[in-house]
C-alpha cells in the first residue's frame, strides 16, 4: 500500500478527546462537565449569535476570501492597516501556513517543551526539525531558546501564556530574547489566551511589529470570545510576511458565519469583561481549594490551571477517576493534569470529585 514519507510515518497523531455525549453514553453518566479544552464556559456573545442568524440564509455563497470586514474591524481596533492581518481557520491553521511558507525540510524551528502540541506537528509535517527546549520553572526558557537558534532555524515559537502551564514570560526577558534573535528568523508569539492575562508586565508585542521586527502575533476567537466551534483566529505581522503567507492560504479558508460572528464579538466588550471576570473568580476559588487539599499547582495567566506533583493517585488514574465522576480534564504525563476554569458550579463539581478521588472514597 502507498506509504507517506518517513517523516510523516514518524508523527504520533494528535488524539482528540471524545465528544462529551459519547463519554456520557459509555460511562452511563449524565451532564458531564468538560474542563479539557480551555473553552469559554459562558458560550459565545449574544451579538455573535445574532450575526450568525443574519448570515445563515446566505450560505449558498462563498465567503469573502480576504475577510475584508473582519480585518477592517481588527485594523481599527489595533491601529494597523489591513495589510498587517491574516485570518485563519483557527489560529492553528496560521501556524501551519507560517511553517509551510517559511520553512523547507532542511530547516529547523525552536520551541518549548511542553508547549502547544501543534508546533512540533506542523514542523514535522514538512520533514523539518523541531528543536525542543525544556521549560524552566514551568516557563519558556527564553535565553536557552535564543542560544538554540542555528544557521538553519527559521521560526521560534513562543506561547505566551504557555499551554499547558498557563505561565507567561514578562517584558524584560522578552526584550532580551528579541535582542538575541538574528534577522531572518520569524518569532511566532502565540497569544491565544491574551485576553485573560492580568500581569502588568505582559509584553506588548505590537511594539516590536511597529519597530519592523520579524514577528507574527497569533490571536484567536476560540478562547475568551467563545467561538471555538466556528474556527477563526488571526495573525498580525509585517505586510511583507502577510503577503507571503497569503500565497499558501486556501482562498476561502475562513467561513462566512465565523467571519460575521467574530466581527460582532469584537463589539461585545461586556461579554469579554464578564468572561475574564468569571475566569478570575474561578481561578481564586480553585487556588483556595487546592491549598485546602494540599494540591501543588502553577499560578496561571490563562483560563486553565496546571496541577503538578501528583503521585497517589497519579495523573492517569486521577483523570480516569474524575471521568467516572463526570468531570473531563486533560492528563499531562504521569504527574500533572490541566484543568480548564469553568463556571462556578462546574468548578465546584470538579473540586468535589477531586476531593473524593484524593481520599480514595467511592
Ligand atoms: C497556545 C494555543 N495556541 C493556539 C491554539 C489554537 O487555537 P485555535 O486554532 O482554536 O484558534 C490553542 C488551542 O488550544 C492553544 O492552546
Amino acid at each position: 500500500m502507498i506509504k507517506p514519507p518517513e517523516y510523516v510515518q514518524a508523527i504520533r497523531p494528535y488524539i482528540p478527546g471524545k465528544p462529551v455525549e459519547e463519554l456520557e453514553r459509555e460511562l452511563g453518566i449524565r451532564e458531564a462537565v468538560k474542563l479539557a479544552s480551555n473553552e469559554n464556559p459562558l458560550g459565545p456573545s449574544r451579538l455573535a449569535l445574532e450575526a450568525i442568524e443574519k448570515n445563515i440564509s446566505k450560505l449558498n455563497r462563498y465567503p469573502d476570501g480576504g475577510g475584508y470586514y473582519l480585518k477592517e474591524s481588527l485594523s481599527k481596533r489595533l491601529g494597523l492597516s489591513q495589510d498587517h492581518f491574516i485570518l485563519g481557520n483557527g489560529s492553528n491553521e496560521l501556524l501551519d501556513i507560517a511553517v509551510r511558507t517559511f520553512m523547507t525540510p532542511s530547516d529547523s524551528a525552536v520551541m518549548a517543551e511542553p508547549s502547544f502540541v501543534v508546533y512540533p506537528l506542523s514542523v514535522q509535517s514538512i520533514g523539518a526539525e523541531a528543536i525542543k527546549i525544556p521549560l524552566r520553572e514551568y516557563r519558556h526558557d527564553l535565553p536557552s531558546m535564543a542560544d538554540a537558534i542555528r544557521e538553519n532555524t527559521k521560526i521560534v515559537f513562543v506561547a505566551n501564556p504557555n499551554n499547558p502551564t498557563g505561565t507567561i514570560n514578562r517584558k524584560d526577558e522578552f526584550e532580551s530574547f528579541m535582542d538575541k534573535v538574528p534577522e531572518g528568523v520569524l518569532v511566532i508569539v502565540d497569544e491565544a489566551y491574551y485576553e485573560y492575562v492580568e500581569d502588568p508586565d505582559y509584553p506588548d508585542t505590537m511594539r516590536y511589529l511597529k519597530e519592523g521586527r520579524e514577528i507574527l502575533i497569533l490571536r484567536t476567537f476560540s478562547k475568551a470570545y467563545g467561538l471555538a466551534g466556528l474556527r477563526i483566529g488571526y495573525g498580525i505581522s509585517l505586510p511583507g510576511i502577510i503577503t507571503e503567507m497569503n500565497k499558501l492560504r486556501e482562498p476561502f479558508n475562513t467561513n462566512s458565519l465565523a467571519q460575521a460572528a467574530a466581527r460582532a464579538s469584537l463589539d461585545d466588550v461586556e461579554h469579554i469583561r464578564r468572561s475574564v471576570e468569571i475566569n478570575r473568580k474561578g481561578k481564586e476559588y480553585l487556588y483556595s481549594q487546592f491549598s485546602r487539599l494540599g494540591i501543588d499547582y502553577v499560578p496561571t495567566e490563562a483560563n486553565f490551571v496546571y496541577i503538578k506533583g501528583l503521585e497517589q493517585p497519579d495523573a492517569i488514574s486521577l483523570y480516569q477517576g474524575l471521568l467516572k465522576r463526570g468531570v473531563i480534564v486533560r492528563p499531562m504525563g504521569k504527574d500533572s493534569i490541566r484543568v480548564t476554569i469553568g463556571l462556578p458550579e462546574e468548578n465546584e463539581l470538579f473540586i468535589s470529585a477531586l476531593e473524593k478521588e484524593l481520599r480514595g472514597s467511592g
